[in-house]
Parts: C-alpha cells; sequence; structure tokens
C-alpha cells in the first residue's frame, strides 16, 4: 500500500509495487473517486489543465501528488477487462502499461501483457521476464553504510501475504528477503495464501518451497487459506505461524534490498516496544523500476487514510538522515516483537479487507506505552532509515 506524499526530500531504500492494493487505497479517498469519476464521464482525454485549475488548495495539491497513481486508477476503470471479441479489435495502445514499455513488442506479445496487467495490476509479463535475483540500486543515505549494529540480534520470521499474486512477484519477494537478509538472522520464510484461486500458486509454488526446503528443511512455512479471511487475519494466520522472537509482516509485491535487517532488529533489541516499518521506494508497476521515494513518517487524516507525512521538526534538528522517525501510524508493513504484538492485542480480527490497520497499530502502541511508561519517552512507532519491497 502506498500512501499520498507530502514532502519530497532526502532519500530511502525500500519499494513498494504499485499494485492493486494502491487502488484501492486510493479510491477509498472520496475526492479522489469524484475526481476521476468525472474525467471518465468527459471522454478519454487527459485531465484538463483548467479543470485542475478551478479546485484551489490541497485538493489541487493532493491531486498532483498522486503521481502515477492515479494513472493507474484511470486505466483500471478504462480498461475493464474487455469481451474476447472487443479484445481482438483493441489495437492495445493507449493502455497506460505501454506508455514506457514495451512499444517493441508484437502485436501477440502485448495482448498477453494487457491481459496481466488487468488481472494483477502490475506487468506481470514483465516480471516474469526479470531475474527473480535482480540487482536493486541501493538508495540508503549515504551514513547508513557506516553505521555499525550488535553482533547479537534477534532473529526475525518474515511473513507474506498474498491473493492472487503473480508467481514471480512473490518469488522475487522471497529470493530478496532470502539473499538481502544475514543468514544467521532470518529464522524462517512463512507464506500465508488467503485462498487464492490462481492456479500457479498451487504446484509450482509448491515446487519452489519444496526445493528450498530440500536444502533448508522447515525453512518456508505455507500457510493456506480454505476461505478468504482478508488482510486482517491473514497477518494474525502468518504471525501464529512465526516461530522466531521478531515477526516482520509483508504484502508479497515487495524487493529487499541491502542492510534491511540490521537496524530494525536493533531498533527492537534496544526496546521491545518498538515497532518499526521500514522506509519504502517504489516499483513502478509498468516497468518495474525503482522510483527513490522521500524518507517520510507515516500518519493519517480526517478519514483515517493513510497518508506520507513530513518528518517531525524534532527529526530535521538532528541533521541526520539515518536517524528513525517518529512516526504516528504505519503503511501496513511492520516489524515487531511477536510477544509484545500479543501483548497488545493482536490486530482487530473483526476487520475485513483493510485500511484501518495502519492507524490502529499506532494507537495500540501509544495506549500500551501510555499505560506502562507514562513517564516514559513514549516510542510507539519508528520508521528507520532502511529497506526494500515492492
Ligand atoms: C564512512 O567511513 C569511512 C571510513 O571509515 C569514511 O571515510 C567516510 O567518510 C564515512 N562516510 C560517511 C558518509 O560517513
Ligand atoms: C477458497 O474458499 C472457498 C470457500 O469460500 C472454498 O470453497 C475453496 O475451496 C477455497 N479455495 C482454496 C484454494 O482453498
Ligand atoms: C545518526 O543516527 C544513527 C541512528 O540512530 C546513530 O547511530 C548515529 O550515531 C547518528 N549519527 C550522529 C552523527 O549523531
Amino acid at each position: 500500500m502506498v500512501c499520498t506524499r507530502k514532502t519530497k526530500t532526502l532519500v530511502s531504500t525500500c519499494v513498494i509495487l504499485s499494485g492493486m492494493t494502491n487502488i484501492i487505497c486510493l479510491l477509498y479517498v472520496g475526492w479522489v473517486t469524484n475526481y476521476i469519476a468525472s474525467v471518465y464521464v468527459r471522454g478519454q482525454e487527459p485531465a484538463p489543465d483548467k479543470k485542475l485549475e478551478e479546485d484551489k488548495g490541497d485538493t489541487l495539491k493532493i491531486i498532483e501528488r498522486l503521481d502515477h497513481l492515479e494513472n493507474v486508477i484511470k486505466q483500471h476503470i478504462q480498461e475493464a477487462p474487455a469481451k474476447p471479441e472487443e479484445a481482438e479489435a483493441e489495437p492495445f495502445t493507449d493502455s497506460s502499461l505501454f506508455a514506457h514499455w514495451g512499444q517493441e513488442l508484437s502485436p501477440e506479445g502485448r495482448r498477453v501483457a494487457l491481459k496481466q496487467f488487468q488481472y494483477y495490476g502490475y506487468n506481470a509479463y514483465l516480471s516474469d521476464r526479470l531475474p527473480l535475483d535482480r540487482p536493486l540500486p541501493d538508495l540508503r543515505p549515504s551514513g547508513c553504510r557506516n553505521l555499525s549494529f550488535p553482533s547479537s540480534l534477534p532473529e526475525v520470521s518474515v511473513v507474506f501475504i498474498f491473493v492472487n499474486e503473480a508467481l514471480s512477484v512473490l518469488l522475487r519477494s522471497i529470493r530478496s528477503a532470502m539473499e538481502r537478509t544475514p543468514p544467521h538472522l532470518l529464522k524462517e520464510i512463512i507464506l500465508v495464501d488467503d485462498n487464492s484461486s490462481n492456479e500457479e500458486l498451487k504446484e509450482k509454488l509448491s515446487e519452489y518451497v519444496d526445493k528450498v526446503n530440500g536444502q533448508k528443511p522447515g525453512f518456508i512455512k505455507v500457510v493456506r487459506h480454505s476461505k478468504q479471511e482478508g488482510l486482517i487475519r491473514s497477518r494474525v494466520s502468518g504471525w501464529r505461524a512465526a516461530t522466531a522472537p521478531v515477526v516482520a509482516l509483508f504484502d508479497a509485491h515487495v524487493e529487499f534490498n541491502v542492510g534491511w535487517a540490521e537496524p530494525v532488529l536493533t531498533r527492537i533489541k534496544e526496546n521491545r516496544k518498538r515497532i518499526i516499518s521500514p522506509s519504502f521506494d517504489n516499483i513502478k508497476y509498468d516497468n518495474f523500476e525503482i522510483e527513490e521515494y522521500p524518507l517520510a513518517a507515516q500518519g493519517f487524516d480526517w478519514e483515517l487514510w493513510c497518508r506520507y507525512l513530513n518528518p517531525p521538526k524534532a527529526w530535521w534538528k538532528l541533521e541526520n538522515s539515518t536517524a528513525p522517525i517518529r512516526s504516528p501510524a504505519l503503511i501496513g508493513c511492520f516489524i515487531v516483537d511477536r510477544q509484545y504484538f500479543q501483548e497488545i492485542g493482536l490486530l482487530d480480527e473483526g476487520m475485513e479487507v483493510y485500511g484501518g490497520e495502519n492507524v490502529e497499530l499506532g494507537i495500540r502502541g501509544s495506549l500500551s506505552s501510555l499505560a506502562h511508561h507514562a513517564l516514559q519517552a513514549r516510542q510507539p512507532l519508528y520508521l528507520p532509515v532502511f529497506m526494500a519491497v515492492i
């Protein structure tokens, strides 16, 4: 999930793929829906500048910040899967998928790529053709490379939650976690399949898991839901299956970058009541290039919808871009002490789909630390400065 951003500064080291989750995220924001509806009703032409000029203040600024995500939504609305006979007549040239990618593809290649894009919300056709262990640019603030960490840190279980994710995207999430987490810190990987119907996530995924487990018995655990439970209960299932002292809960369209684990685990080791979210960059949905996102805190608006926030003044005063940023909410991928997560009551398993948990966790973290440490500096949530996620 990606939020709208309030700042464009600095650098970060995580990558997040703008897939269907973003679309759902943004569609929840009422005015976006209205905006798109008005554009859509007026026809296919891009948002007219005049219309934008009429809108004042925040709305305009926010619209500008939506960048390509807005285009993804429009595209999805306009590209509702066509009936087969219509699809054949379509030249495929006006899809946003081909704006920056795929010009050289044959008509047949385009047809297949577009179909997959409509199904997954990102360019699964390209993903299938990229190496699972592709290199990522190291976008961390330069000071991060010089930091040192305690030699003994707690192990982590990395949990990936998915439903009908493209297999190659999921495998790249797994590979990057395995290759970019120091082996002595990564206890296991847990895959929570929330009742996917996609066939390739069955046998082919099991083959991959068996291959890895052949070398490291029990390293990848698969939890399959026999009915769809939604994001929150899926996360809790992953947490239940985890055995390491620290649990990292992630979407399954992420790529981890180097050095993500040590600073996160160090902060949890210092204080087990910290809930950490990494810093994310964006994996572009069309060409899978990495787009640098600024360092930011994560908050929420009056609709409790997620927002990237300018880091607090206290953080700027440190003049240390490797310092963690205090954050009132989380965008959904986070790392937490396994026991502590239970102590604060996990997530509300009554929540369907998603959208509230980012705020809920912030409130649970705050209440808990208020209750137990009223006189201590409150440190419910921090955003550290390393990570890579699609
Ligand atoms: C990192 O450490 C090296 C040598 O210890 C030093 O030369 C360099 O300036 C440091 N870089 C940063 C960004 O602190
Ligand atoms: C998904 O859930 C439905 C019931 O909601 C069930 O009938 C079906 O077998 C499940 N599919 C898988 C792959 O578990
Ligand atoms: C910057 O922050 C990091 C992480 O908290 C810390 O380890 C480091 O010592 C800080 N650097 C300076 C110059 O204060």
